[in-house]
């Protein structure tokens, strides 16, 4: 088990290829109402669409065992489970003996001799379904402090949105299956995840992230920053290689003089000029939206032909995979993305960050 968060804790269990996974989500008060639809349509965002995504398609109903009175809270531990169902795991065997570059295989099987290899076990993104199941919790539970979190596809491989994005347009991504903002987008990524596909291999790309409501001053400081916590949930993410802020590494070639956001008065309310920041300074927030990105390397498995050992044999040896993997992960990290930034604030606000 994998846990996170210090009063909004939550606790991640299973493998892909177990009965079923799921998490436990600690520290959201008694009596809160869930909108039980709405967790549904989260988990509908996280699953796989048309070529785009892993052939492997799962039911994803989530079963909430303990922690709920209907769908009210009556202050125990939320208990949730999902059914693994769409299982094959004979295209993984070869991987004990010749293990997948890119994937966790060769340091899970070193240092734990009973790893199920099987669907990648606790190394899946199956395992995500139940991070966006809390997530959809957490999400509800911040939108009552008027805070919202939306996220889309910034890039998929050589196809970059250059435009400037609200969290309108960011919630507005749920419409296309590759989480883009616009439909021309989304044409163009799903073309590109397609062709990359089609050759055997697979593609990465950059989600971003915009969070609004926060008040200035929200968020830990030091080694509980509120910067500091949503890297480390993210990084927390299979796959996740990068985090930026704001202008983020862009700042690195800039002058001060270019980069501080300036404040000013608007009706009385502090703002700032731009938002190079992010949103946060100090680990608080300025007032301006939280905005940040988080890069997802192609997906490890890819049917193209690569060098490996065989730890069978101790010789060198190749390996392609077979079997039903996503050739992009960006469309359904985004939904990841946003599930751990509403649980990580959920978290800073029950600890009075
Ligand atoms: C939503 C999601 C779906 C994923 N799907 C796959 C997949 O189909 N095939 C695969 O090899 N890796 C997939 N991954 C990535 C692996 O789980 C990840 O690369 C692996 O555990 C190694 O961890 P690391 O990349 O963080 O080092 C997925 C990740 C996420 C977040």
């Amino acid at each position: 088990m994998f846990s996170t968060g210090e009063v909004v804790r939550f606790t991640l269990f299973g493998k892909s290829h177990g009965p079923c996974i799921g998490g436990i989500l600690e520290g959201i008060p008694e009596g809160f109402e869930i909108d039980l639809d709405r967790v549904a349509e989260e988990m509908e965002l996280r699953k796989p669409t048309g070529k785009i995504g892993t052939p492997r398609r799962e039911a994803d109903a989530v079963q909430f065992l303990q922690g709920l009175n209907g769908n009210v809270t009556d202050g125990r531990p939320l208990l949730i489970r999902i059914e693994n169902g769409n299982t094959d795991g004979s295209k993984y065997m070869k991987f004990y003996d010749t293990p997948r570059p890119g994937h966790a295989d060769l340091p899970a099987l070193i240092k734990f001799p009973d790893h199920d290899l099987r669907g990648s076990g606790q190394f899946s993104g199956r395992l995500t379904a139940a991070v966006v199941a809390a997530g959809a919790v957490a999400k509800q539970y911040i939108e009552r402090f008027g805070i919202r979190v939306d996220a889309f596809s910034r890039s998929i491989g050589n196809v970059i949105d250059e435009n400037p994005h609200d969290i309108d347009d960011a919630h507005g991504s749920r419409a296309y299956a590759t989480r883009a903002c616009d439909s021309g987008t989304d044409d163009l990524m799903r073309a590109h995840i397609e062709e990359i596909g089609a050759g055997k291999d697979s593609v990465g790309g950059v989600v971003e992230c915009i969070v609004t409501g926060l008040p200035i001053g929200f968020g830990g400081i030091w080694f509980q920053a509120l910067d500091a916590e949503i890297a480390k949930a993210m990084f927390g993410i299979p796959a996740c290689k990068g985090v930026e802020f704001g202008d983020g590494f862009a700042l690195a070639r800039m002058k001060g003089s270019e980069s501080n956001d300036g404040y000013r008065m608007d009706e009385g309310r502090i703002v700032t000029e731009s938002n190079h920041m992010g949103g946060i300074v100090g680990g608080m927030c300025d007032g301006a939206p939280v905005v940040f990105r988080t890069v997802f390397k192609p997906t490890p498995s890819i049917g193209v032909t690569q060098n490996t050992i065989n730890l069978k044999t101790e010789k060198d040896d190749t390996v392609s995979v077979e079997g039903r993997h996503d050739p992009c992960i960006v469309p359904r990290a985004v939904a990841v993305v946003e599930a751990m930034a509403a649980m990580t604030i959920a978290d800073q606000i029950r600890r009075g960050l």
